[in-house]
């Protein structure tokens, strides 16, 4: 997804807007630009392709400049190409803009534009909103920026640059997230806080509809309406080091490997294993709201819906009420029924999924309680959210969503806790529960160490272009992720589904030698699953299955056993994902592909 950078201060910008945009290249990009404005006017540099393009055109042009701003694109309108790359310029070249988003309303603003005699010269909605700022401005950048966007529907985050003013930034945010970092003397403008974190720790979160004007010795914010809003500044979590490789290849392998680390972050404070007891303090205010509900509705796109579905099982088996789990771009068109006792539950990682967003709002607007289950610190849905749940997992850079999914998973399995004992649940049972996934931590640290063996595993069928993933009862959400782990970064087709779904059809895929892997650990539906193996291998397919360790049946009848500790059913899917991440891991570093930045994907997606 795109990313926004701007700086003004006393430093030279180009090195400062090229270094943020690294940061924001796992979010997935095909161009980049910078604009910054010297000597009277702007100048623009753009690259299709890596950043480091970029960097070579920028080598040849002047560095002194201390006011800029820098974009990387996701091409939405318009192909990725070095004219369709942003900044994009207005006014003759006197003012340029980068903007992440989606004008909507951009066709009719370009026929507005064009009987004023402007014309565009890119397929993109983004050099009409430049032209439509250069159309209003009379001297007055934030004026001008504050009339344009009076015009346009749809969503933005907007940095502008103007040569007639050379000091200054505007920046305005409509579903779009913008951050201002709050320097000594200088401010960093961004889209996430991964790009200002090495420059300051200090932070203001632009809300929708508000603007903000950057000046080197201080920044003021307004709504679109020019009515001043005073912003409280907030201090990012993370550490520059956690965004940061550390020693290992890629973000992915960093981020399954620090599952351990993760999930302690995710469950410290909040495990009182003493008394059997979860704290919760996010949703402290909503117990009881909680505790009357009549039932739950997941909403989320991806690994984060996967979750949902685990967190449904969760929900039903250890609280006992009724749960269910939607896809939040269908929930949102849908019109759902979302009566009084409806608790709406927002997953999302980066807290910017639109679809996810939109879910939000339209539960809200129906009167429901909202909470989010979000990892970003300030992001939109966590503000938007009438409570919710930290995952306190530290940023996840890779596209593909390994920590956070178990931190969710761990944060679904407290709120079912919590939630249970207000409930049904006995004090014995949450005490168990409680303890076991005080350990899960340290399991999870003994699983991924099979790592090697996994990657041999996979050696064997690294040829195969088909794969099913198969699981019953809180392993089938596993077997979802597990295939989608799979496609997303090596390119291989994979399927996941219910076990006992596979005679129903899929069945007639099975061939000689077909990878075929099943969450095989022990369960209420073991046997079963035990029966759907049989039924593959007879048909010649390659069974590689997760299994609790000691299991020596599976041993026998599976070419490939990757092994997890026992645990209580409700908790299994925070070990027994954890191979099948390794396992897309290493199919996608055997096939040579881009692990942290797979082809077409992006890793917030903020735009419908
Ligand atoms: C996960 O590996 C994918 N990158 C993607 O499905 C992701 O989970 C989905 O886009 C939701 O993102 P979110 O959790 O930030 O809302």
């Amino acid at each position: 997804m795109c990313g926004i950078v701007g700086y003004i201060g006393h430093k030279q910008a180009k090195p400062i807007l090229v270094e943020g945009l690294k940061r924001l290249e796992y979010r997935g990009y095909d161009s980049a630009g910078v604009a910054v404005v010297r000597s009277g006017r702007v100048e623009i540099t753009r690259a299709v392709g890596r950043i480091t393009n970029l960097e070579a055109r920028l080598a040849q042009t002047p560095q002194e400049a201390t006011v800029g701003i820098a974009h990387t694109r996701w091409a939405t309108h318009g192909g990725p190409s070095e004219n369709n790359a942003h900044p994009h310029a207005a006014l003759a070249g006197r003012i340029a803009l980068v903007h992440n988003g989606i004008i909507e309303n951009y066709r009719a603003l370009a026929t507005f534009l064009e009987r004023q005699g402007v014309t565009c010269s890119t397929e993109t909605d983004t050099e009409v909103l430049a032209h439509l700022i250069g159309h209003c401005y009379q001297g007055n950048l934030e004026q001008a920026v504050r009339n344009a966007l009076h015009e346009v529907q749809g969503t933005y985050g907007i940095a502008v640059v103007c040569a007639d003013e050379p000091d200054c930034i505007v920046a305005a945010r409509k579903g779009s997230p913008l951050i201002i970092g709050v320097g000594d003397g200088e401010y960093v403008l961004a889209s996430d806080a991964s790009a200002i974190v090495q420059h300051t720790a200090q932070v203001v979160y632009l809300a929708d509809g508000e603007m903000a004007v950057l000046t080197r010795d201080r920044f003021h914010t307004t709504t679109l309406d020019a009515v001043p809003v005073t912003k409280d500044v907030h201090e990012i979590e993370f550490s520059l080091e956690e965004i940061e490789l550390s020693g290992h290849e890629h973000f992915m392998a960093k981020e399954i490997f620090e599952q351990p680390q993760s999930l302690a972050n995710t469950l410290r404070g909040r495990l009182n294993t003493r008394e059997g007891a979860i704290v919760l303090g996010g949703i402290a205010g909503h117990a009881r709201d909680l505790a009357r509900a009549q039932r739950i509705i997941f909403t989320a796109q991806g690994t984060a819906w996967h979750a949902g579905l685990v967190g449904e099982y969760l929900f039903e088996d250890i609280a006992k009420l009724p749960a269910e789990t939607e896809y939040a771009s269908e929930f949102r068109y849908r019109n759902p029924l979302i009566d009084n006792g409806a608790v709406i539950i927002a997953i999302s990682q980066s807290g910017e999924t639109a679809d996810t967003l939109a879910a939000l709002r339209e539960a809200k607007m129906k009167g429901a309680l909202v909470l989010g289950v979000v990892n970003a610190v300030g992001s939109t849905i966590a503000r938007e959210a009438d409570a919710g749940v930290y995952l306190h997992c530290g940023p996840e850079i890779g596209v593909a969503s390994t920590k956070a999914f178990t931190s969710q998973l761990a944060v679904l399995a407290m709120m079912a806790i919590q939630l249970g004992r207000r409930r049904f649940l006995s004090q014995d049972e949450a005490h168990q529960l409680i303890t076991a996934l005080s350990r899960v931590p340290e399991l999870v640290d003994q699983v991924v160490q099979q790592s090697h063996e996994i990657r041999t595993a996979v050696e064997t069928v690294i040829d195969r272009e088909n794969w099913l993933f198969l699981g019953r009862g809180y392993n089938y959400p596993v077997a979802l992720e597990g295939a989608l782990k799979l496609k997303e970064i090596s390119y291989i087709h994979a399927e996941g589904m219910p076990a006992a779904e596979m005679k129903h059809g899929p069945i007639a895929l099975i061939s000689e030698g077909m990878p075929v892997v099943f969450i095989a650990t022990r369960g209420r539906q073991y046997d079963k699953v035990l029966g759907n193996i049989e039924e593959v291998r007879s048909r010649g397919g390659k069974i590689i299955a997760v299994a609790t360790e000691g299991d020596q049946e599976i041993n026998r009848i599976a070419e490939h056993v990757f092994w997890v500790p026992d645990i209580p059913e409700p908790l299994q899917p925070l070990l027994t994902v954890v191979p099948l991440q390794l396992l897309a891991y290493h199919a996608a570093v055997l096939r040579g592909c881009n692990v942290d930045k797979p082809r077409n994907l992006a890793k917030s997606v903020t735009v419908e």
